[in-house]
């Protein structure tokens, strides 16, 4: 009976050393996914600020961040057409996407910073 008890009580002490192992764990993984839900929550503008949430800017970001900040989008206001040019000029210096992307970054560039109107 005396051992039954004890061997009762010696298992939740190790019940307890781990619980109390794992609280810290515990503890940062609910605070980086607190962390991470507010930074989405701004709109996913992180530390983008002047790039509008969208379709495709993650690729546009990717992407158009290999040779300057992908803010110098941000300065300009243009068409579709015109949008695909200066894609097409950024393929040419050497932008590495596939047809796809740069298809999907067109379309971000020309929803975000359309003609002023
Ligand atoms: C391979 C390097 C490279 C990549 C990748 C790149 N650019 Fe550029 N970009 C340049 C260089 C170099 C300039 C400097 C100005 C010039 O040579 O005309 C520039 C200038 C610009 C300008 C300013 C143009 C002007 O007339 O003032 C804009 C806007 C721009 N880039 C947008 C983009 C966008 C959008 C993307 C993504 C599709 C992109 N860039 C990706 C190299 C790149």
């Amino acid at each position: 009976m005396t051992r039954l008890l004890r061997s009762r009580s010696r298992r939740s002490d190790l019940m307890r050393q781990i619980s109390s192992a794992f609280l810290p764990f515990a503890a940062a993984f609910v605070l980086t996914t607190a962390l991470a839900a507010t930074a989405q929550n701004d709109g996913g503008q992180d530390s983008h600020p002047k790039l509008p949430a969208g379709e495709g800017r993650d690729v546009m970001i990717r992407v158009c961040s290999q040779c300057h900040a992908p803010e110098q989008a941000a300065d300009q206001q243009l068409d579709k057409a015109g949008w695909k040019d200066l894609v097409d000029q950024m393929a040419s210096k050497g932008a590495d996407a596939t047809d796809a992307e740069f298809d999907r970054i067109v379309e971000y560039l020309a929803t975000a910073f359309p003609v002023a109107k």
